[in-house]
């Protein structure tokens, strides 16, 4: 059985960044200081009206393989973490390897909505230790400006669009160190978008809802104990992890889950004041731009966590 590592990563963000002003030039009821004070957050950006996740994964993609120095058709796997497809069906994944011109490769969704990327990967990597697969390409890809109640000044001033993606590989060293993966749908309701299509239009309400203070307890209480289970499991102490890549939804979830862990926010990757958040897309996205600006580096130990609607969360630690 073979290992797997990551050997590229790629990151792509629609547009330009709106800023928190822009929001209040849009006519919503909000202000620089509430936004970035509660979340944070200062820009976020906007997928074009004829931009999908597709499209966004697509641009991330190509990156990650450029990175890797992979060609499209050697990919044997595609996963897409979504929860805004283009389309009911076929799958993002589907019509992100028709574009990229690949036709052989196995592809399919994931449905976890902001730990989509982190189960993606979990799936990936089981894949290549099973030897069924040795070239994964693992997405992350959002438009969540599609799902956001433009009244809600609650929701829609956290979220944005974009895409991140990885290549990861079977190899003869780790790799992926320890992954976890949990649910538990008691809590569905807390973050949702509750509408379906059915018999022709929408039925219910087909834009994001959420109880902010519910998710926002639970956000910092399952980064905190996924981030000792993995190191446990890898049979490594908290202190030699290197980075920590987590969700991006709010700097206060990453700082009190850094207070949590006795880490200093030092090591933690955040992209939440530029980015916003942008779901599954996140993960892969902070990953990205730690990478290319240089403090991720090879050899490094790197955890990755996921939390989100579902309820779901999870993680991976990583050797990079
Ligand atoms: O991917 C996972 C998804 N999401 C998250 O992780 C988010 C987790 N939750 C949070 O980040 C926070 O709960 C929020 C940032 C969403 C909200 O912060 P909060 O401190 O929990 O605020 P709140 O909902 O209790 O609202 C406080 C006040 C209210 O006014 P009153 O009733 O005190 O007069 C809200 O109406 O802030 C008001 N408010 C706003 N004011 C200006 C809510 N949204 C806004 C806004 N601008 N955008």
């Amino acid at each position: 059985m073979s290992f797997c590592r990551i050997t590229g990563t790629g990151g792509y963000l629609p547009g330009a960044p709106v800023s928190n002003h822009d929001l209040v030039a849009r006519g919503i009821e909000t202000s620089d200081e509430w936004i970035a004070d509660r979340t944070g957050i200062r820009f976020r950006h906007f997928a074009a009206e004829h931009e999908h996740s597709s499209d966004l994964a697509l641009n991330a993609s190509r990156k990650a393989l450029e990175m890797a120095g992979r060609e499209a058709s050697e990919v044997d796997l595609i996963i897409v973490a979504t929860s805004t497809p283009d389309q009911v069906f076929p799958s993002t994944a589907c019509l992100l390897q028709h574009k990229l011109g690949n036709r052989a490769a196995t592809a399919f969704d994931v449905q976890a909505v902001c730990s989509g990327f982190v189960y993606a990967l979990t799936i990936a990597e089981k894949f290549i230790r099973s030897g069924s697969h040795k070239c994964a390409l693992v997405v992350g890809a959002e438009v969540f400006s599609r799902i956001l109640d433009w009244n809600d000044r609650g929701t829609c001033v956290l979220f944005g669009d974009g895409a991140g993606a990885v290549v990861l590989e079977a190899s003869s060293e780790p790799g992926i160190l320890s992954s976890a993966l949990h649910a538990d749908g008691h809590y569905h309701d807390i973050l949702s978008v509750p509408g379906q299509v059915c018999n022709g239009s929408v039925a219910g309400k087909p834009l994001l809802q959420m109880d902010g203070q519910a998710v926002f307890k639970f956000a910092v209480r399952v980064l905190g104990d996924t981030a000792v289970e993995l190191m446990q499991a890898a049979e490594l102490p908290m202190t030699a992890l290197d980075w920590l890549v987590p969700h991006q939804a709010n700097i206060r979830i990453l700082q009190s889950t850094a207070k949590r862990l006795d880490m200093s926010m030092d090591k933690v990757i955040t992209t939440v004041a530029e980015h916003g958040n942008t779901s599954a897309a996140s993960v892969p996205l902070a990953l990205d731009i730690a990478v290319r600006d240089g403090r991720i580096k090879r050899g490094q130990n790197v955890m990755l966590e996921g939390v989100g609607g579902g309820f779901t969360w999870g993680g991976v630690l990583l050797r990079f």
